[in-house]
């Protein structure tokens, strides 16, 4: 963690010499309403609401069944916003650029600096900057004004969040500066992993005669380990390009298990006086995606073991926090997943910094439609005048991260096919339409290049041009090798959602062509809730067309209910473990996500497909994978024991390390238990008896583990832990509190519903409430929450005072509890 910070602090905030980039995020002023005029430096702000970026609003409001965005979209308002924010500029030279950076505003913002108008963005999800100079008060107060416009909705199929919601930076350069994402370095490394050529590419920006550019490579302790020097590769004009390239012997690699950052210090000097330095970090190693041996990094054969993650962050909504952020990432990796797939859109910059320094391989991606529509006034309505602009500042920006290893240029899109009946679709379809019956008739087939094809190619070239060491991929669901994205060359991997049944003809349909899962499984689960027996597969729907109706609005949490379209975890892992030409797969998904509740609508508002439930907890399946995917020794039994007496209970475990494993009821043996090649877990149906049920597991005879649990007994009192017990004390720290509803033994109860109210004592506030439940209508922002399988969480932000907070939880009839956490 910390050197994520330290690398953060270097990425986000440089400020020396001449540049200067400083947070922007704090003291804004919003209002949810819309009037022209409030463009208008002059516009009276007094009574707007004052707070900090990031922000989204739409966490804030209230789930209904008649919000625009539907379930799908996480049932929350949208609607139309603006921002002010009032400053005053020093040193506002005429050899000095200002400018004002956006890493995401959703969306279709449009954005004035003293009434004058700077431009439009329509992609809620990709950054942009915008020279704010020419119009600059020198000596006065300043007024940026950010209309925001999310109010047509579905735009999204997930919950998009609405607003500023990532950071925003105020950039100070000279007149000659680097470029926006103007530096790309490309490590080039030899065959023996000895010797890299780092190839560094400068684009400057006013460029005049006598302008050099040098640039310094430093390694993780900050060590010169490399300099190189560069003229303009032509006469300098008004943008002009600096290349030269570094050597390294016996380069540190960048890996999973050590991911080694160096940094390139780039300087730009005007006559030998330095007017810009700029940091690029990036990473050493070479990777291969391979036709018949799959994946390899550092030369060693690995699996991609990918999730798919949506941007949000539970109640936090889209407003982008680095604890959140790294929680998540951090809970994942533990489980022993390598990789994240961007799902469907550029991400925040920080979860690239953040997977460059935890190891983890990231696919990033572009866009989930193209020029057809999957919602009614999605991008697509943007895409042709945009996309060219998007693909390209989301290619330059993120190009130089390490982690980096493959690109997407979209997911599902209809392009596959050539027509598609979207114009008539209703959202509920629309996230439906991503598994239509597409006939033959809807492929490619002539000999000519078809339009879609060469739109995919376009977006292919373009990535290309920016980055040739990366390969390109898109997720498709249509696996035929007519599908008019794999009849071109834009493919350097075919990359499948779901279509499991498909993949062993992949090596004979797609000679010499790589293939990885870009999406698997979309199983369903409802943290706590099991249905028995656990022995057959709930499809639910049982067809995509047909409508799945179940009064509790839960999925079972065995690994026995999953989309029609899916493959439960289990049976996808299985095919590719024992397929060394699969490079890997990328779950859908990692966290559940707000929106796309499926298989049911409304009063269901997010996701039941995640390893992990929305507020942070663990579904069982996370045991699986850290079974299969880590190291550690797991053993994990469930479900819970609190039942009917005389109850058939199938008893599930996950373990490893151990040759296997028994199974005692109150003392009595169930059976011993041992996986085949092809098992993952082990089962034994019992009959409920209340006590407590033990597992135990042996390896060469000799126990090596065990666990118990016992039946709860009705709930006496609140326990609490935290993630973290110190925060940073700078009004963005987060730490996220565990409430569990125990007995008066502290065992956990399974079943417990109560309300919990949270009070604070210290210098912070609550920055969100949950409890993991699909279709709870509890506000997110809030002071309580009721616990659900006996679990809530409370996620407290620090505010600018270090000392201690001290959380209090307490509800009707229990013993209240607090924790401490200090703020510093
Ligand atoms: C896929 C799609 C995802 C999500 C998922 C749900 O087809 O790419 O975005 O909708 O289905 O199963």
């Amino acid at each position: 963690m910390r050197k994520y910070f330290f690398m953060l602090i270097m990425l986000l905030s440089v400020s020396v010499e001449a540049r200067q980039r400083q947070n922007f995020d704090a003291d804004w002023l919003f209002i949810l309403a819309d009037t022209a005029s409030m463009s208008k430096p002059d516009y009276n702000d007094k009574a707007w609401r004052r707070l900090n970026l990031p922000h989204d609003w739409s966490i804030e409001g209230d789930f209904m069944a008649s919000a625009p965005a539907g379930a799908g979209g996480g049932a929350l308002q949208g609607g139309v916003g603006w921002y002010r924010k009032h400053f005053r500029v020093e040193d506002h030279g005429a050899d000095q650029l200002y400018f004002i950076q956006f890493d995401g505003v959703y969306m279709n913002s449009t954005v004035y600096i003293n009434g004058h108008e700077l431009g439009t963005r329509p992609y809620g999800y990709i950054s942009f900057e915008y020279d704010i100079s020419p119009w600059l008060n020198p000596s006065g107060d300043n007024v940026i004004a950010v209309r925001v416009d999310n109010g047509e909705q579905p735009n999204c199929r997930w919950y998009s969040g609405s607003g500023i919601y990532r950071h925003v930076y105020l950039l100070r350069t000279e007149k000659v500066h680097v470029a926006q994402w103007g530096v790309f370095v490309k490590p080039r490394l030899n065959a023996r992993m000895n010797k890299a050529d780092i190839d560094v590419e400068v684009e400057v920006e006013n460029c005049l005669k006598g302008v050099k550019v040098e640039n310094t490579l430093l390694d993780a302790e900050g060590r010169v380990v490399g300099r190189s020097k560069a003229s303009p590769a032509s006469a300098p004009s008004g943008k002009s390009m600096f290349k030269s390239s570094l050597k390294l012997s016996n380069p540190h690699l960048w890996d999973i298990a050590s991911p080694y950052i160096y940094t390139v210090r780039t300087e730009v000097k005007v006559d030998g006086r330095v007017v810009d330095t700029y940091d690029t970090t990036t990473g050493i190693r070479t990777f291969k995606f391979d036709a018949q041996k799959g994946f390899s990094l550092n030369g060693k054969s690995m699996k991609i073991n990918g999730v798919c993650q949506h941007h949000d962050l539970g109640c936090l909504g889209a407003a982008i926090n680095e604890d959140a952020l790294y929680r998540q990432l951090r809970m994942l990796r533990e489980m022993g997943a390598n990789s994240v797939r961007c799902s469907h859109n550029p991400p925040a910059p920080e979860l690239l910094v953040m997977c460059d320094t935890m190891g983890l391989i990231v696919m990033d991606e572009s866009f989930d439609m193209w020029h057809r529509k999957k919602t009614q006034y999605d991008y697509s309505r943007y895409f042709d005048q945009w996309y060219e602009r998007d693909l390209t500042d989301l290619v330059r920006r993120d190009r130089n991260h390490p982690s980096i290893l493959v690109w997407s240029i979209g997911n599902e899109v209809l392009e596959q096919w050539s027509s598609s009946g979207s114009d008539e679709l209703t959202i509920e379809q629309a996230n439906l339409v991503l598994n239509f019956g597409h006939d033959a008739s809807q492929l490619a087939t002539s000999g000519e290049k078809s339009v879609n094809t060469l739109l995919a190619e376009r977006l292919a070239d373009i990535v290309r041009a920016l980055d040739d060491s990366r390969p390109i991929t898109a997720g498709c669901n249509e696996p035929d090798p007519n599908n008019h994205l794999f009849k071109g060359n834009a493919m350097d991997i075919i990359g499948y959602n779901y279509h499991n049944y498909c993949v062993e003809d992949v090596p004979k349909k797609f000679p010499g062509k790589p293939f990885i899962f870009t999406e698997s499984n979309s199983a369903l689960m409802t943290r706590g809730y099991y249905v028995n027996p656990s022995d057959s597969i709930i499809k639910a729907p049982v067809e995509w067309w047909l409508p799945y109706t179940d009064p509790s609005f839960q999925c079972s949490a065995y690994d026995n209910c999953r989309a029609s379209w899916g493959n439960h975890h289990e049976e996808t892992w299985d095919l590719i473990k024992h397929n060394d030409f699969i490079c890997g797969q990328y779950i859908w998904t990692g966290w559940d996500y707000i929106g796309e509740p499926t298989p049911y609508g409304f009063p269901a508002r997010s996701s039941y497909f995640g390893i992990i439930d929305l507020a942070g907890f663990p579904k069982d399946i996370y045991y699986f994978y850290q079974s299969e995917w880590t190291d550690q020794p797991v053993l994990h039994l469930f479900p819970h024991w609190n039942w009917i007496p005389g109850q058939q209970v199938d008893m599930w475990c996950y373990y490893n390390q151990a040759d296997e494993v028994e199974l005692y009821v109150n003392g009595r043996s169930q059976g011993v238990r041992r996986k085949g090649e092809h098992d993952y877990h082990v089962m034994w149906r019992v009959t409920y008896q209340p006590g407590e049920v033990k597992v135990v597991a042996r390896k060469n005879g000799t126990e090596v583990r065990s666990q118990v649990i016992r039946t709860a007994g009705a709930p006496h009192h609140l326990r609490l832990s935290v993630d973290k017990p110190v925060i940073k004390a700078d009004g963005t720290g987060m730490a996220f509190v565990t409430v569990e509803v125990v007995d008066r033994d502290g065992n956990l109860c399974p079943n417990a519903e109560n309300q919990v109210f949270f009070s604070l004592d210290g210098d912070a506030s609550i920055a969100g409430v949950d409890n993991g439940c699909q279709f709870s209508m509890e506000r997110f922002k809030d002071n309580k929450r009721k616990a659900f399988y006996g679990k809530c969480l409370a996620v407290v932000q620090s505010g600018k005072r270090a000392g201690t907070i001290r959380l209090t939880a307490k509800a009707v009839d229990l013993e209240p509890a607090t924790i401490e956490i200090k703020s510093k």
